[in-house]
């Protein structure tokens, strides 16, 4: 986002404008900066055979999923529901990477009918596999290192009092199913958590994998997961790829050669492809001073971004429609009938009702997590491909809140 001749701009389009013209509250998405951190990533593995699989829930729109298998990325999926959202995008079966946790054992059997690669996150579907499919169908083993990391404690999955993955203090006991079994491990996968700043999380996940991988004979892939930070506010530390990347591949590299055969390095990214990408656009409805702030009252909420009340997270707030305005302090909240902050003590250039606020850093977590509390509609997307305005989901309307109840007659 640029300010250029006092008009907020992303790929030259002016977001005032798309505010006119598509109405708020409105998700923008920027194809280009989406395109740009899927080639970052894949640059700085690039010196082992690495495959980006994008994680479709930071933001499942099918036309971000086709944008991005346009681009060469694979898909990192949860649902069934996301498995077949990445196959009408296009992805094969073999680009999409499924790793549910905790599901009803019918649900990987869909999986497996749909081809896609499974990864399996306890013993009991571990076991159930086995004994369904033997050798005949191969299997990907999540685990969890016990190790803590990630932003918030919701969002930390690794460590040993979290739900995912099987302990790798279990592992004789995954050795004892797959040997039973005759069960053919073509790849082994952790994910810690989201926004992990620190490379040596990576490094010492690596470390744990190479450790684990010796004794499974039939791997294609290691998978690492994510969790890279990206910047939700100037200065933010944030995961330096780069330089993860020389260190990774280097280790990754010498391991394959003590394994004996070349194996892919995966990685699975959700707000790294997406978070910048995105914009929330809202209007101002109210502002509201009162004896010891002031309230900026606009018309969206947590059910369309949930983050900053979910995991306290900082999404930076601008002024677009007043660039130019005094800076003064504000706390910009929601329209939901319950504690509903966006953002408190906030320099923002002086607001008025009507002006058009953009929360940034939207991409990742912010539609796929919306909802339709308070009975609120849910916005419209818009990609901006090419300079121009796609619109790529249609605002919800009245009819949609019922469409699914049934109304009894009494
Ligand atoms: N792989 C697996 C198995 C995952 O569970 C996740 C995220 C990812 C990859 C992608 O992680 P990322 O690159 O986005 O950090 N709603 C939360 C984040 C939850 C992440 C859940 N799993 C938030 O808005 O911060």
């Amino acid at each position: 986002m640029e300010l250029a001749m006092g008009n907020y701009r992303i790929q030259d389009v002016d977001l005032v404008g798309l505010a006119t013209e598509f109405g708020t509250p409105l998700y923008v998405y920027d194809a280009e900066k989406i395109v740009h951190q899927l080639k970052t990533l894949t640059m700085a593995f690039s010196g082992s055979d690495v495959k980006i699989k994008y994680a479709a829930k930071a933001l499942t729109n099918i036309s971000i999923l086709k944008l991005l298998r346009m681009y060469g990325s694979d898909v990192d999926v949860v649902s069934i529901e996301e498995v077949q959202l990445a196959l009408k995008a296009g992805f094969k079966p073999s680009q999409i990477m499924f790793t549910p946790s905790g599901v009803d054992f019918s649900e990987i059997e869909e999986g497996v009918k749909l081809r896609v690669t499974i990864n399996l996150d306890s013993l009991s579907a571990l076991e159930k596999f086995g004994s369904k499919y033997q050798g005949e169908y191969p299997a990907s083993i999540r685990l969890n290192p016990h190790i803590m990391a990630g932003g918030n404690y919701k969002i930390s999955t690794g460590h040993s009092n979290s739900k995912f993955g099987i302990s790798v203090y279990q592992l004789p006991d995954i050795h004892a199913i797959v040997k039973r079994h005759k069960m053919r491990i073509n790849g082994l996968h952790i994910h810690t958590g989201s926004d992990i700043t620190e490379s040596e999380v990576f490094l010492k996940i690596a470390e744990i994998l190479f450790g684990v991988a010796r004794d499974f004979p039939d791997l294609r892939f290691l998978d690492f997961g994510s969790g890279f930070k990206v910047a939700y506010k100037e200065g933010d530390i944030v995961t330096n790829v780069y330089d993860l990347g020389l260190k990774l591949t280097k280790a990754f590299n010498e391991f394959c050669q003590s394994y004996g055969r070349k194996l892919e390095m995966h990685f699975e990214p959700g707000k790294f492809i997406v978070s910048e990408a995105g914009v929330l656009l809202v209007k101002v409805n109210v502002v509201k001073p009162t004896p010891s702030l002031t309230f900026v009252g606009v018309n969206s909420g947590l059910n369309h971004l949930l983050r900053p009340m979910m995991y306290d997270a900082y999404h930076d707030i601008i002024n677009i429609s007043n660039p130019g305005g005094p800076s003064k302090l504000y706390t910009v909240v929601g329209y939901i009938c319950e504690t509903d902050t966006f953002g408190s003590d906030r320099k923002l250039n002086e607001v008025r009702e009507g002006d058009i606020l953009a929360i940034k850093n939207a991409g990742a977590y912010g539609f796929s997590m919306s909802s339709n509390y308070n009975s609120r509609l849910r916005p419209a997307e818009v990609l901006l491909i090419n300079g121009q305005a796609k619109l790529i989901r249609e605002r919800e309307q009245f009819e949609d809140l019922l469409r699914h109840q049934v109304e009894v007659d009494f």
